[in-house]
């Protein structure tokens, strides 16, 4: 039997070719060893401010691009949190398991009250016992996540341990799956990748919008004229090329850059033409997915359906360790 594996998913607009390289395509490569669910975590979110017209668009499309970068809906489960309102009476009762000095020191919580200092809401202080919720309901094993959540990852596992010796043996400890994810730059070259920065390529950016953001992307600032010697180690751009292009490219990126025989202009045609093949079909499926959404809505019920059994199931043994039936 395969380990069971889970992961959550922000419900935003826009997923870039930095959180592709880093998380999704690493995901897409787990499908095949572990039985894998993946949540549109719509009820962490709303902890949050937010616009909830905005939710079911946002919802659709993180559905959308997940599955056209790779996340096979025939292959595993990728379902919306609030489909499934288990994962919020588990997070209640592992709540009461869990201290209150633990959430305390979750940096993303001091992060994130120092960002949104108008709504420090109890849900963003409870947010990973929510996460740990989202894991054990399922007794995920596995947990792939980027290292700004390994502290909720070890977290969940506490908690996990705590209700175990409390209730009795149910969950199994959830792990982190740390995979060396690429820092990908922005196209400034100068911080990493982000939505809110602008900074960024979308993974179903279009043919004609991939060419102008590369072409006026920052490469080595040293290089102010063709003939001048460039180093592609401090380039943003030879990053990408090793990320998108064949390797006889990027050897030939690397030699002839340091020599002055390529320059950037024919670099970075390079690197569009390569970009582009890899994401058009990506965005091609996705364009065919958001065009039908009645397909996306099923396939997420559908997908909501199996992971109910599995919830009320964990639930009514949770309740009856715990004395609630
Ligand atoms: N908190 C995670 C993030 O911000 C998303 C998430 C929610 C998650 N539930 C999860 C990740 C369960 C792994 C397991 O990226």
């Amino acid at each position: 039997m395969k380990k069971r594996l889970f992961s959550g998913i922000q419900p935003s607009g826009d997923v870039h070719i930095g959180n592709y390289l880093g998380a999704i395509k690493n995901w897409v490569r787990l499908i095949e060893r572990y039985d894998c669910f993946f949540c549109i975590v719509d009820y962490h979110a709303i902890t949050i401010e937010y616009n909830p017209e905005e939710m079911q668009r946002r919802i659709l499309n993180a559905a959308a691009v997940n599955i056209a970068a790779g996340l096979d809906p025939n292959q595993c489960i990728i379902f919306v949190q609030s489909h499934v309102p288990e994962h919020t009476e588990l997070a209640w009762i592992l709540n009461s398991v869990t201290p209150m000095g633990h959430l305390e020191r979750m940096t993303q919580f001091k992060d994130k009250s120092k960002q949104h200092r108008e709504n420090i809401n109890a849900g963003l202080f409870t947010y990973p016992v929510l996460q740990a919720a989202d894991i054990m309901l399922y007794k995920g094993e596995a947990v792939p996540v980027g290292e700004d959540q390994v502290q909720h990852i070890e977290l969940a596992r506490e908690i996990a341990r705590k209700f175990n010796q409390r209730y009795g043996e149910t969950f199994p400890d959830p792990v982190e799956l740390l995979s060396e994810a690429p820092r990908i730059m922005g196209l400034d070259g100068k911080t990493k990748m982000s939505k809110s920065l602008g900074n960024y390529i979308s993974l179903v950016e279009t043919p004609e919008s991939i060419g102008k953001k590369l072409a006026t992307a920052v490469t080595d600032e040293n290089r102010k004229r063709r003939a001048d010697p460039g180093n592609p180690d401090i380039c943003n751009l030879f990053t990408l090329h090793k990320h998108f292009s064949q390797k006889e490219q990027i050897e030939r990126v690397n030699t002839e850059c340091r020599t002055a025989g390529i320059g950037c202009v024919e670099c970075k045609k390079i690197l569009s033409e390569n970009v582009i093949a890899v994401l058009n079909p990506i965005r091609e499926k996705y364009e065919s997915l958001i065009r039908d959404q009645g397909y996306l809505s099923d396939l997420l019920r559908s997908c909501a359906k199996k992971c109910k059994a599995i919830a009320e199931n964990t639930m009514a043994d949770v309740r009856k360790k715990m004395g609630l039936t």
